[in-house]
């Protein structure tokens, strides 16, 4: 196959290829897949900074044709999914591609049934079960546009997903189970709905058997509508710029912005990537620990092995339940081979004592991965001793949302993995450094602004509804150049390590927030006049949330004021974003450093957050500098 590397050379080879003759380079890899008309052109459109890529114009296809009828004649039988269930008592169940094909035909009938059309969107609020994959394949089958939202996700932060993207339909869950925790899904999508007027329908997936209200002429149970519907259902022949889906992101500023994918370059990116970095074999079965409400999911849980007709595990809960032997346990009762996962699990499962991890059998495990954040040395090394038991690549892949799929990471067992390195980037991926003022830092030794010189299948196409907003974010900032928001450096070997954001988004165990959005929801607080957000080093979730909160009614004077007022804020986040944004500490505050135009100097709010208050640096463009001594003093 032309698109798979499996020496160095052939790396190097394919990396100058891709770099010399694009379009040739990716029109022979999309020859590996079924189209229904092949495209007039591989690259088009302008890269930056009118950020207008295309990419396989022309073609028409059904991502779906690919990820499972081109199976059916060679893979039948093979499984697609095994789903693991939150409570290890309970029955773990398997898909054939045959079964998940009859499955997801079945479904895309129930939405075709209810009104829903190529170009609908639809917002899917579900449990990590295997009709969240069903349901999101069978959007695609039909041409809806499927933007899942993680099930942590507030009813308010739901609803400004489904205005945004002015979705006509709804799917989700009568309840979740995720560890301990029990989350009554479907009456958060109702509360959510009370201010969504574009939703028609809202179909309901019986799991947890919780009693749930059906609101009349709106909402209709799956397990009714599938004893009416066919189990074939022909896929829609979309175009190759079509948007497949949309994905909700957090960024410096405002809310957050819904990044749109495509079928066709977003298809060969997912699988090209997939089977390179992971260097998959057909007897892996493959474990990606992502939920699907975040791309990790959708590209490497769903769409890439689904495309490679791989073998993927769905798992239902979380690391430290029932306890933090469940992966271990995990990976030893299905035999997985590759495992991805973040390193903030890797980090909270590696305080947990050893005999966890020894108590398994690992021996199926051929390569690890991690995703999501930069992994520290001392967790990489845990991970390849304890886990990987000294034998097996670790692939640290640094990609985005925005990316659709890996930009810098290791090759399985091919490329340099060394610790606290992403490595070389991908075949097709020009990354380059960038000092603050967008000139290129030449040479090996660097460190600056991380930027991407060149197109690639998966870039961003828009940002939904606004595609200025998507331009002016990522093409304009340094014209000629993608702009990732991440600083980075590149080594005396060449390889990347990446530093972390250079932006106001904090990532929080791998997940992204803005600090603005933060302090909106807690300005949503009645007792809070401003407030100010930034991130600080955390043991286990990488960064945690630090929150300095100015009080309607001046500083609490007592512990239960004190409290009270905390429970509100964290209350405000709660309800506007979800729990997984929960400020780790609040500090309560008379003032917050400000310039004399009024800015606040974040620099100064990080710096005492991280606990070195011993160098603030320069202080004396500040209105009041007094505040900064009773900051430093109240530190938490
Ligand atoms: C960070 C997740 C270091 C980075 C796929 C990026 C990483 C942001 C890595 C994107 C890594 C992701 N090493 N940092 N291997 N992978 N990041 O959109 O700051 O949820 O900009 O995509 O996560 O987060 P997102």
């Amino acid at each position: 196959m032309a698109s798979r590397i499996r020496t160095l050379e052939e790396y190097h080879a394919a990396y100058q290829q891709a770099a010399e003759h694009p379009d040739m380079y990716w029109g022979n890899v999309a020859e590996e897949f079924t189209w229904r008309k092949k495209w007039d052109t591989v690259r088009g459109g302008e890269f930056s900074p009118a950020g207008t890529s295309t990419w396989f114009e022309g073609a028409t296809l059904n991502i779906t044709e690919n990820c499972l009828d081109r199976h059916l004649a060679t893979r039948a039988n093979k499984l697609a999914i095994i789903f693991e269930p939150n409570d290890p008592k309970d029955r773990h169940t398997r898909l054939t591609y045959r079964e998940l094909h009859e499955q997801v035909c079945q479904m895309a009938n129930v939405l075709l049934n209810n009104g829903v059309k190529k170009g609908d969107r639809v917002v899917i609020y579900m449990p990590m079960i295997p009709e969240l994959a069903v349901t999101t394949l069978a959007c695609a089958r039909i041409g809806a546009v499927h933007s899942v939202v993680f099930a942590g996700f507030s009813a308010s932060a739901i609803a400004d997903r489904v205005n945004d993207a002015e979705a006509s339909f709804v799917v989700t869950a009568d309840g979740l189970n995720r560890g301990a925790k029990q989350i009554p899904v479907k009456s958060v999508v109702d509360d959510a709905l009370l201010t969504c007027p574009s939703v028609r329908g809202v179909l309901v997936v019986e799991h947890t058997g919780w009693p749930v209200q059906m609101k009349e002429d709106r909402d209709i149970w799956f397990h009714d509508e599938v004893r009416n519907v066919a189990k074939a259902c022909p896929a829609v022949e979309m175009a190759a710029e079509d948007p497949l889906f949309i994905l909700y992101t957090s960024g410096s500023t405002g809310k957050p912005k819904g990044v749109v994918h495509t079928q066709a370059g977003y298809m060969v990116w997912a699988q090209y990537t997939f089977q390179n970095v992971f260097q998959v074999e057909e007897n892996d079965i493959y474990w990606c620990t992502a939920d699907i409400g975040w791309v990790t999911g959708h590209t490497y849980l769903l769409y890439g092995p689904l495309l490679s007709g791989s073998t993927s595990l769905l798992f239902e809960g979380v690391p430290t339940y029932p306890s933090p032997g469940r992966f271990w346990e995990v990976i030893d009762k299905h035999h997985v081979s590759i495992f991805y996962t973040a390193p903030t699990a890797i980090r909270s499962l590696m305080a947990a004592p050893l005999d966890h991890v020894l108590a398994y059998s690992l021996s199926s495990l051929r390569v690890l991965g991690s995703v999501g954040e930069p992994i520290n040395e001392e967790a990489w090394h845990w991970y390849h001793q304890h886990v990987g038991k000294g034998r097996c690549p670790i692939v640290d892949t640094w990609w985005q949302t925005e990316t659709g799929g890996i930009m810098i990471s290791a090759l399985a067992g091919i490329t340099p993995s060394v610790p606290a390195r992403a490595g070389l980037p991908l075949p097709g991926v020009q990354p380059v450094l960038l000092s603050q003022e967008g000139t290129e830092l030449e040479g090996n030794d660097q460190e600056g602004y991380l930027a991407i010189k060149a197109s690639w299948p998966g870039v961003i196409r828009t940002t939904w509804g606004d595609h200025e907003r998507a331009r002016q974010v990522y093409f304009q900032p340094y014209p000629g150049y993608y702009f990732t928001g991440d600083g980075a450096r590149r080594d005396e070997q060449g390889l990347y390590r990446i530093i972390g954001r250079v932006d106001d988004v904090i990532n929080v165990s791998g997940h992204r927030f803005g600090t603005a959005e933060i302090e909106s929801a807690i300005n949503e607080s009645p007792d809070v006049v401003e407030s100010a957000v930034v991130g600080y080093p955390h043991d286990v979730k990488g960064q945690g949330i630090y929150a300095y909160v100015i009080c309607r009614n001046g500083l609490p004077d007592n512990d239960l004021d004190r409290q009270r007022v905390e429970g509100s804020i964290i209350e405000a986040v709660v309800a506007h974003i979800g729990r997984i944004a929960k400020p780790d500490k609040i500090q309560l505050v008379s003032g917050l450093p400000k310039t004399r135009s009024g800015k606040i100097m974040r620099r100064i709010l990080r710096k005492v957050a991280e606990g070195e208050t011993s160098n603030l640096g320069d202080t004396t463009t500040l209105l009041d500098p007094l505040v900064v001594e009773e900051i430093v003093a109240g530190k938490k």
